[in-house]
């Protein structure tokens, strides 16, 4: 099936990739929406699309995603690393050069001081084993210089990263910093007000705890503050044995 010309522009002006193209073939003329007129905001019809992906479609999506100017300056896009089935997921904030360069999150200094708290508490970024984590950020592309992620920016990656929580469905979320904490839980707390504390979020109907910490960049310019992050990763371990608790239960 060809997709009709006038949905291909509006798809493709909404920054959708690929994705056109696959829903395209799945669509059939009677369930297709049929004028722009009459469709929900392009950006609803973006993210319930998005919210339909699989891996592989979602990987590519994000490659290949001309929605924000970010793509005129990155080198390529940091999707993310580690177990797609984790128990643990740790978001961070956005790709720096390093991570522009080599595709990969947190793989810079600030990683490998993640690499090392995770370590410290027998976990890992690789395989798919039990103790893997996966380990993504809230925007898939460098801001330029590093700035601070922009709002327009991060609600058009924010589909990416619900889809990536949806399929890799962890019993908790870590997320370090505090931008992705206020983006992640939708506030303008402060990282001090934050942590400590049980957090939750919905994401497709479920409802997962969600720990705040220290960005590992802000640690490496204050060192004092590496004991209160062990003492997050400790209450993301109390959080997490009483998940399991509950599973067990059920
Ligand atoms: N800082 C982040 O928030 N994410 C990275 O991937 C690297 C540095």
């Amino acid at each position: 099936m060809t997709l009709d010309p006038r949905r291909a522009q509006l798809w493709k002006a909404m920054g959708l990739g690929p994705m056109y193209r696959l829903r395209a073939a799945q669509m059939t003329v009677a369930t297709a929406p049929l004028t722009v007129v009459d469709s929900p905001p392009a950006t609803t019809v973006r993210a319930r699309l998005i919210s339909r992906l699989v891996w592989d479609e979602l990987r590519e999506e994000v490659a290949n995603c001309r929605a924000c100017r970010l793509c005129e300056t990155r080198k390529q896009t940091v999707f993310g690393v580690g177990n797609v089935n984790a128990r643990w997921m740790l978001i961070g904030e956005a790709p720096g050069s390093e991570e522009d360069e080599r595709g990969e999150p947190f793989v810079g200094q600030a990683g490998r001081l993640l690499d090392s708290m995770l370590a410290s508490i027998e976990l890992t970024r690789v395989g798919q084993t039990q103790r893997s984590v996966y380990i993504t950020n809230v925007l898939k592309c460098r801001p330029p210089g590093n700035r601070n992620p922009q709002p327009g920016e991060v609600a058009l990656c924010e589909p990416f990263l619900r889809r990536q929580i949806e399929l890799v469905s962890p019993a908790l979320i870590i997320v370090m910093g505090r931008f992705a904490a206020q983006s992640l839980l939708d506030t303008d707390a402060s990282i001090a007000g934050l942590r400590g504390k049980r957090h939750r979020i919905t994401v497709a109907g479920r409802q997962i705890p969600v720990v705040v910490t220290y960005h590992p960049a802000y640690l490496l310019r204050n060192l004092v503050d590496k004991a209160k992050s062990w003492a997050d990763l400790c209450l993301a371990r109390e959080i997490d044995a009483d998940v399991s608790t509950a599973q067990q239960a059920q």
